[in-house]
């Protein structure tokens, strides 16, 4: 099963992935580590590309469907995929050549998260997800000690423009899968686990009519 999130920056998409992929065997591909990653490259184009990640802005999608399509070609054929952040407009739902099953739409009061943003912290040796407010004041990962890093697009300006092209760009998107019968909507005001709780609900609900 394919499963596409879509929610606001800071609505919990890796969150939930990352919980998924460790609970129930999904492989998570995250657009934005995948960006980033390309990033560190350090070539000219890598360069520009921070450019545009830093200030929140969108990444052309010929680059996005390219480093997308070059990982699921890593991946077991067998495994269901979270795809978190992509697509991230019309456009690319239409190149998206990966079957979709589900779409999660994860619901928010938008000025909750820029709390949740500026208070984020990310492990740089194991990607795991922290936040000040709800897990302390974190000086190392708890999970393997590696150093908490803030992402650069965390930032007053870059958050505004990432909220100004989920709402030009994304949100189309919702209609877009609803006339496709695809979409579930989740609370994501609630806790983590709350959460998590209502996307395993969707996903066994989808798995009980698969089987009628
Ligand atoms: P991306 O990295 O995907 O950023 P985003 O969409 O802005 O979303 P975030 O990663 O900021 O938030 P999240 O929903 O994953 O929340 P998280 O789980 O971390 O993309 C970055 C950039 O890359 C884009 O701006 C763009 O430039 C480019 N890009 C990416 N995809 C692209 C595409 N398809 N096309 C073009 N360009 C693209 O949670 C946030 C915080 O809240 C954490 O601290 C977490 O601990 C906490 N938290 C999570 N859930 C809860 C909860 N239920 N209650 C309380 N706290 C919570
Ligand atoms: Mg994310």
């Amino acid at each position: 099963m394919n499963i596409v999130f879509i929610g606001a920056s800071g609505c919990g998409k890796g969150t939930q992935a990352k919980l998924l992929a460790t609970k129930h065997n999904f492989c998570h591909i995250s657009m934005g580590d995948l960006l980033r990653e390309f990033i560190k490259s350090g070539t000219t184009l890598g360069n520009q590309v921070a450019e545009i990640v830093n200030n929140g802005k969108l990444v052309p999608t010929e680059l996005t469907i390219k480093l997308l399509e070059e990982k699921i070609g890593t991946l077991p054929k067998d495994q269901g995929i979270i795809l978190d952040g992509f697509p991230r407009s019309l456009e690319q739902a239409e190149a998206l050549r990966l079957p979709v099953d589900l779409v999660i739409v994860f619901k928010n009061d938008v000025n909750k998260l820029v709390a949740r943003l500026v208070n984020r912290r990310t492990c740089a040796k194991c990607g795991n997800i922290f936040n000040l407010l709800s897990d302390g004041n974190l000086d190392k990962c708890p999970a393997c000690g590696g150093e908490l890093t803030m992402r650069k697009d965390d930032q007053e300006e870059a958050i505004k423009s990432r909220f100004a092209f989920y709402n030009q760009s994304t949100l189309p998107l919702v209609e877009y899968y609803k006339a496709r019968t695809l979409v579930k909507e989740v609370d994501a005001d609630k806790t983590k686990d709350e959460v998590l709780a209502q996307i395993e609900g969707i996903i066994n609900q989808y798995d009980k009519n698969i089987k009628k």
